[in-house]
């Protein structure tokens, strides 16, 4: 699907610029709130971190029990225009990874706890909660809401909290982690097909590799292999199989963000008209830049805004029907 990877490839660009215009002036905010990133949201040791990673088929977040996200990590994957992959978090720019198959901003968030533990102050739980609510609660922000199945889902903090900060669930994902370490005798089927919570999106079960995988390096692929054989097997789930696991996930998920991004392009286009206006407007009064001074700069960032109208302009001609899908 190239029109999927160039689409994606188009909203880490302006991105980019986004955070250049945020540094000039009121648009830049909102033209990087008009596009999409994803969040995993959870309790501690829920699978946070896991989920994010098979999304991507990757190994490259901090992850096991007893390891913390204490603040949250923003990673950009990207494609450059030699094809060569590469992702980086926006924290440490000089750090890459290679070998990516999405182009994706995802945000690894602290997980959400009940109590302050030994050395903590109180307002740690209240802490964590408004920080991670200020991530999820964007219109942006699509939402992995992730709940450990061997745990009772009318406790999922990960669930209240994307309810509150997404009552209709357009963008919560429900994804429902250890499937595996279930009691035996029980099993998820009433909440995997919608009928224990409902959710505007189907739920989606996991099983992400223990933490004697972990120990034991198991990569991804026999990780992913493993999980495929475990639903076709299942006595309990093999009649959901084809909608279950990380890939089927990950296609949901690259669904769901080609078609907001296809709705928003038009907002996004006049936005940057806005901005365009705003900047002749700006040019005008302090005359056309002559030298590298700050009109120089803003002519500069006009150009760019020039040049990403005219990109999306193309990709909206590309999405009619009969266009190049
Ligand atoms: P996070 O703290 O929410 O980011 O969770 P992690 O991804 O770091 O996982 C916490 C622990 O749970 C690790 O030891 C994982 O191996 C384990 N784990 C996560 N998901 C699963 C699962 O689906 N099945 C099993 N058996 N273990 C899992
Ligand atoms: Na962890
Ligand atoms: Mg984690």
């Amino acid at each position: 699907m190239a029109t999927m990877e160039s689409l994606i490839g188009l909203v880490n660009k302006i991105q980019r610029a986004c955070t250049v215009l945020g540094d000039h002036g009121g648009q830049g905010m909102s033209l990087w709130e008009a596009l999409p990133s994803v969040a995993v949201v959870g309790g501690q040791s829920s699978g946070k971190s896991s989920v994010l990673e098979s999304i991507v088929g990757r190994d490259f977040l901090p992850r096991g029990s007893g390891i913390v996200t204490r603040r949250p990590l923003v990673l950009q994957l990207h494609k450059t225009q030699s094809g060569a992959e590469y992702a980086e978090f926006l924290h440490a720019p000089k750090r890459r990874f290679t070998d990516f198959v999405v182009n994706l901003t995802l945000i690894d968030l602290p997980g959400l706890t009940k109590v302050a533990v030994e050395g903590q102050s109180d307002s740690i739980v209240e802490d964590i909660e408004n920080m991670v609510r200020s991530y999820v609660e964007k219109p942006n922000c699509i939402i992995l809401a992730i709940t450990p199945a061997n745990q009772d889902i009318a406790t999922s903090d990960a669930i209240k909290l994307a309810r509150e900060v997404d009552p209709s669930g357009e963008r919560t994902f429900g994804v429902l982690t250890k499937l595996d370490l279930m009691d035996k005798g029980t099993n998820a089927t009433e909440v995997l097909e919608g009928r224990a919570y409902r959710l505007q999106h189907p739920w989606v079960g996991i099983v992400n590799r223990s933490q004697a995988d972990i120990n034991k390096n198991v990569d991804m692929i026999v990780a992913r292999r493993k999980e495929r054989e475990y639903f076709e097997t299942s006595p309990d789930y093999g009649h959901l199989a084809s909608k279950m696991g990380s890939e089927y996930l990950a296609k949901l998920l690259s669904q769901h963000l080609e078609l907001v991004i296809r709705q928003r392009i038009p907002s996004i286009i006049s936005m940057i008209n806005k901005t365009i206006d705003e900047l002749n407007a700006e040019l005008d009064r302090i005359g056309r830049p002559v030298a590298a001074d700050g009109g120089a700069q803003l002519y500069m960032i006009l150009e760019l805004c020039r040049a990403f109208d005219r990109v999306f302009k193309e990709h909206l001609d590309g999405g009619r029907p009969g266009g190049d899908r």
